[in-house]
């Protein structure tokens, strides 16, 4: 499991998280909620090492991730989709996947393309084109396949359904559901989208302000209208 512990983050005077602390089980999807400027994105940059973690912890199976190096995440198996849906407009939909690959050491395999290619059949049909041309909804697939392309077992994302059409948005989240069915994959799903979130999420955890203000079962959150009126905007 990846278990964070009292983690704290600031950008120079700013504290951006405060003592956050919960844990993601293995083979589930455990949605990280809360408005624009919560400390959502920090959380997940600080855990893999692209900020520094001020005080606190983040463990997965054993291994501290605060004080490794970001290059080094794709080895422990965690990988990592920031938010904005970033690919290589210069490149095919092919060498951006490609380049999924480098992490994990090694040359990338035709069947590991496939692998990726199986999951995403709209990415096959493009593969030579250029990343440029592809819609909202293609670029997330291609980032999210990208990260797949290293074989991890945790999965953090930020923010992948940001602008998406809702028919987008329902495939994508469907596809994550069926990566933790049927891969033991470990998501940790951070969104502002909570009514989508929670409907493949087993656990919610909600940042207000850089603190855990909420951590409970997903079903629980989703049924509690004093929490989703709170917190949750729906
Ligand atoms: N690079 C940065 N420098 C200074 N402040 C930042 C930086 N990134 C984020 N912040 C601040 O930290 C807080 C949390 O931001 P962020 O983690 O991006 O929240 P969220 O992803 O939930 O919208 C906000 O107050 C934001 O303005
Ligand atoms: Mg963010």
């Amino acid at each position: 499991m990846l278990e964070v512990r009292e983690l704290s983050t600031s950008y120079g005077a700013v504290r951006a998280l405060s003592d956050v602390s919960f844990t993601a089980a293995h083979g589930e999807v455990t949605a990280v909620l809360g408005a624009n400027g919560a400390g959502k994105t920090t959380l997940l940059r600080t855990i893999t090492g692209l900020v520094r973690a001020q005080g606190g912890s983040a463990t997965y199976d054993g291994r501290e991730l605060t004080r490794t190096a970001p290059e080094l995440m794709p080895s422990l198996g965690i990988a990592h989709v920031p938010e904005g849906r970033g690919v290589i407009t210069e490149l095919t939909v092919e060498e951006n996947l490609r380049l999924g690959g480098l992490g994990r050491g090694g040359r990338v395999k035709p069947e590991d393309l496939e692998r990726i290619y199986a999951l995403f059949p709209a990415l096959a049909d493009r593969r030579a084109a250029l990343a440029h041309v592809l819609s909202g909804g293609e670029r997330q697939m291609l980032v999210l396949g990208r990260a797949l392309m290293a074989e991890p077992s945790v999965l953090l994302l930020d923010e992948p359904s940001l602008g998406l059409a809702p028919r987008i948005v329902a495939q994508l989240f469907e596809l994550v559901q069926s990566l933790v069915v049927d891969q033991g994959l470990t998501v940790l799903l951070v969104e502002q989208n909570a009514r989508s979130a929670l409907s493949i999420a087993h656990r919610g955890v909600v940042l207000s302000l850089g603190r855990v203000v909420v951590d409970e079962r997903a079903e629980v959150l989703a049924g509690d209208d004093q929490l989703r009126h709170a917190y949750l905007g729906f």
